[in-house]
């Protein structure tokens, strides 16, 4: 049984980031469990909360969950040209005394609106915050949704059978890093 989760950088409830680690699910092979988290219920670093309380039990139980895993997939959104707050922010929590992703095979997706970079910015910036993480990041098959409003539902699901295809592809590739450690 190969282990993965898979972590939304949105919040609302149809977001297509979090559709797509749905169709993730949907693709992965009998074998492999994802299990999908959103970051609700994360407060916001601050360091005095910090100091008077230790890690808030949010992140602990998120901690846990990131290191029983085999391999963790984040789906990245685009806000103004970067990560959004909320993913920055939980990896700000979880990296505070402990490597939580230290040698962890890692791989990111996005789903972007319209025509341009379906989250190719956003992606290439978490890169370099898990960098920092010492994760070990799946450098290649990529892949970035674009034209999103096309693609999923109303309720953030995949409808496209192309993007699905890729996405099949993009797990291949990832489950092979995740289990063979290329
Ligand atoms: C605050 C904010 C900033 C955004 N900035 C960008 C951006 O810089 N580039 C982009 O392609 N889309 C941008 N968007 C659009 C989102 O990428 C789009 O709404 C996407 O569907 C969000 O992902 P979700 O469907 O998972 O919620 C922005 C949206 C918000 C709310």
């Amino acid at each position: 049984m190969t282990k993965l989760i898979g972590i939304s950088g949105a919040l609302r409830k149809a977001s297509t980031n979090t559709g797509l680690l749905r169709a993730l699910k949907d693709l992965a092979p009998q074998h492999v469990e994802l299990e999908i988290v959103t970051l609700h219920g994360i407060p916001l670093y601050d360091g005095d909360d910090e100091a008077a309380n230790g890690k808030p039990q949010s992140v602990k139980d998120l901690d846990a969950r990131i290191r029983a895993a085999d391999g963790v997939i984040f789906a990245c959104p685009e806000y103004n040209f970067s990560v959004p707050g909320v993913l920055k922010n939980a990896t700000d929590w979880l990296s505070r005394g402990s490597a939580f992703l230290k040698w962890k095979r890692v791989g990111i997706v996005g789903a972007g609106a319209g025509f341009f970079h379906g989250t190719g910015r956003s992606q290439y910036h978490f890169r370099q915050n898990l960098q920092a993480l010492q994760a070990i990041v799946m450098p290649k098959p990529e892949i970035f949704v674009n034209h999103n409003e096309d693609k999923f539902d109303a309720d953030g699901n995949l409808t496209d059978e192309e993007t699905r295809k890729h996405l099949a592809k993009w797990l291949e590739a990832f489950l092979e890093w995740v289990e063979k450690k290329p």
